[in-house]
């Protein structure tokens, strides 16, 4: 059939991925010696630091008989179940001991485990890894180890400042995602006298190149119809400022602002609670303006500001979605929400194969949309 210029209709699977690290919890929420409640991909974690600082993630389900173990003890080492007192270390999950065992019973009690998950604290997050395929929770034997260590937001220098937001959406992690990288809507949603307005919209041409997992949006001087580029550009002193922004399986967004000895580095992430909610955790680092009042406070509220935009406009929308309508994705303003479905896939079927990921673009893009 001929390519006739009709959307693409496109259906959400609001599947989570396994076999990535996911951010958890604001590291300054977890102290020691206390348990916090969190939950990932629909499981339920009980996330603590140790006396010396050190964080752990465990499932919040007791391996005997599921007791949550966020009610249970713990005295900064071993986490003691608040039903029948069984402990555990909080690092590995393994059983330390089963206070019913008369002496002449001798059950293994360290072959007996908690689901416990590799843990790490990066740039203000705890973040956790999400095995593949996921624990059983409980078990016979210690924790699948992660590959790699979390992601980390590039810096280029070694003084300065970190930030973050967080807002939770009543949405799947699919439109978490495809809302994050959509060009589209900004005029729209992102409306306000000091940045931009409807009648602002002009046409743009962005590049875009696959890389590992994902596409880069290459570097370029970003749009001047905005002041606060206009303003930066005076600051740094800098012919030119540059743009990255790219996004990598499963759900990180990064985007990189130089500018002269001047830079802004974020590494946002949708991460999936459960199948219909996802939390947006934005985590900015930069060395700009660093010494000028206000200034920071500035950034981080117009940050707060958008991301309450971006929120709100996706309640509205999960009020849409409650009865499962099919998804119009047209050229080329949502071809970046289209990789990012085919990405999704590419890698499914890549852990089914066990072949490669077979990247949904062939080379550099050039896309056209007026916003
Ligand atoms: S349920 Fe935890 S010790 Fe029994
Ligand atoms: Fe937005």
């Amino acid at each position: 059939m001929p390519d006739l210029d009709l959307p693409q209709r496109q259906s959400t699977d609001a599947l989570m991925l396994t076999g990535f690290w996911y951010r958890a919890v604001p590291a300054d929420r977890v102290h020691r010696n206390q348990l916090y409640k969190a939950t990932l991909l629909e499981i339920p974690l009980v996330i603590g630091r140790d006396r010396i600082g050190q964080p752990f993630a465990l499932r919040d389900a007791c391996p005997h008989r599921g007791m949550p173990l966020n009610c249970g003890r713990f005295d900064g080492e071993n986490l003691e179940c608040g039903y029948h007192g069984w402990q555990f270390d909080v690092h590995d999950g393994q059983c330390e001991l089963i206070p019913s065992l008369t002496p002449d019973q001798n059950l293994k009690v360290d072959r007996i485990y908690a689901g416990s998950y590799a843990c790490e604290e990066q740039d203000n997050f705890i973040w956790v890894f999400i095995p593949d395929p996921p624990s059983p929770g409980a078990g016979f034997g210690p924790r699948p180890e992660a590959p790699d260590a979390a992601p980390q937001i590039e810096k280029f220098t070694n003084k300065y400042k970190l930030a973050y937001l967080q807002a939770e959406m009543p949405v799947s992690i699919d439109h978490g995602i495809i809302g994050l990288m959509d060009p589209a809507h900004g005029p729209f949603v992102h409306q306000a006298w000091w940045w931009r307005s409807q009648h602002s919209i002009h046409e743009k041409k962005k590049n875009f190149e696959p890389i590992p997992n994902g596409f880069r949006m290459s570097a370029h001087t970003p749009s001047s119809n905005s002041a606060p580029y206009k303003l930066l550009r005076l600051y740094a002193d800098a012919d030119s400022i540059t743009t990255t922004i790219d996004f990598v399986l499963p759900n990180i967004r990064t985007e990189t602002i130089r500018a002269g000895k001047y830079w802004f580095s974020s590494l946002t992430t949708v991460t999936p609670i459960t199948r219909s909610h996802c939390r947006i955790d934005v985590v900015a680092a930069w060395n700009l303006f660093r010494w000028v009042p206000f200034v920071p406070d500035l950034l981080k509220f117009v940050f707060a500001k958008f991301v309450e935009q971006d929120r709100r406009t996706m309640e509205l929308q999960a009020e849409g979605l409650k009865h499962n309508p099919h998804l119009m994705l047209i050229d080329d303003a949502d071809r970046p929400a289209k990789w990012y479905f085919q990405l999704k896939a590419a890698h499914l079927e890549s852990k089914r194969t066990g072949e490669p990921l077979k990247h949904p673009m062939s080379g550099r893009v050039t896309l056209k949309w007026r916003s």
